[in-house]
């Protein structure tokens, strides 16, 4: 496919560094300014548009602005895309409907990885076997975003266009929420002097449990079993040593003691 780049930014540029490796050609890349547009081209072997001129010939243009920004883009971008086939976003929150501007002359849709994409290079690499959400109304559309989103190596999946801002909270959940409680686990390892990275294997098994027997079943520990004396000790452990903590720790735990139904019983430790 013939693509045109809008945003060379994180997800763009992973996104079209992916796109040139499976064979397809990013025809222009436009940016907020000229030296963006140009290190964004030469990375992915393509030219810069300048301000204001029709965008290339292309089969889809793909708009990698930030979320607030692809309503504005999709204006200022409809009347110089003539010749240009369709386009999605990839916003993974945004409706489809920012697009109308555009939707008028062509197909609209947006595609969506559900992967932490945080720099080009490394953005490229963790999309092998990311799943791409991908929400259209042109049926035409999602057969050609289903194929580019396998010619890419990733696993595209259907989403309604309602659900988006829910999808969006779920991902927060399952990328961002372990995040902050590892980052609690890596300052109590550390303050009872034991190195963070000891705590891998245990990390990297409890989420392929949660994914291999569901979230209910993955857990073990304390809560899990009703242990309400080891739980008191615990939060006192915290208290002591990272008093800033403990209210996270206690959220947490009520979070934990409720997936496991032990929210009654762990109510008077954790609360
Ligand atoms: N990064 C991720 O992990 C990830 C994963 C999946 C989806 N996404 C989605 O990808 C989109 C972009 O996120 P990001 O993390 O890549 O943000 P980013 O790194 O800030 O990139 C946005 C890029 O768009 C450019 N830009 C802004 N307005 C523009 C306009 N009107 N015309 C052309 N270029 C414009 C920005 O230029 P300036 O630098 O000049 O502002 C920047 O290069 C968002 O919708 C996000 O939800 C991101």
């Amino acid at each position: 496919m013939d693509i045109v780049l809008v945003g060379p930014g994180r997800a763009g540029l992973a996104l079209a560094v992916r796109f040139v490796a499976a064979g397809h050609r990013v025809v222009g890349v436009v940016a907020r300014t000229d030296e963006s547009a140009e290190a964004g081209a030469v990375l992915v072997g393509s030219s810069p548009v300048p301000d204001g001129e029709h965008l290339p010939k292309s089969d889809l243009l793909v708009i990698a602005v930030r979320d607030d920004d692809v309503a504005d883009a999709a204006r200022s971008l409809a009347p110089r895309s003539a010749g240009v086939s369709a386009a999605v976003h990839v916003s993974g929150l945004t409706s489809v409907a920012a697009l109308d501007p555009l939707a008028a002359t062509m197909p609209v849709g947006s595609f969506h990885p559900l992967q932490t994409l945080p720099d080009p290079q490394s953005g490229a690499r963790r999309l092998a076997g990311a799943w791409v959400a991908v929400t259209v109304f042109d049926e035409g559309l999602a057969s050609t975003l289903d194929d580019l989103a396998r010619s890419i190596g990733c696993h595209p999946f259907r989403l309604a266009d309602e659900v988006k801002p829910l999808y969006h909270a779920a991902a927060a959940a399952a990328s961002n929420y372990p995040i902050a409680a590892l980052a609690m686990a890596e300052r109590l390892f550390s303050t009872a002097g034991v190195p963070f990275e000891a705590a891998r294997p245990l990390v990297e098994a409890v989420v392929a449990n949660a994914f291999e027997l569901g979230p209910g079943s993955a857990l073990t520990g304390p809560i899990a079993r009703g242990d309400v004396g080891t739980v008191g000790a615990q939060v006192a452990a915290v208290a002591h040593a990272a008093p800033d903590l403990l209210e996270h720790f206690r959220s947490f735990g009520l979070a934990v003691a409720d997936l496991a139904g032990q929210g009654d019983e762990m109510k008077d430790v954790l609360r």
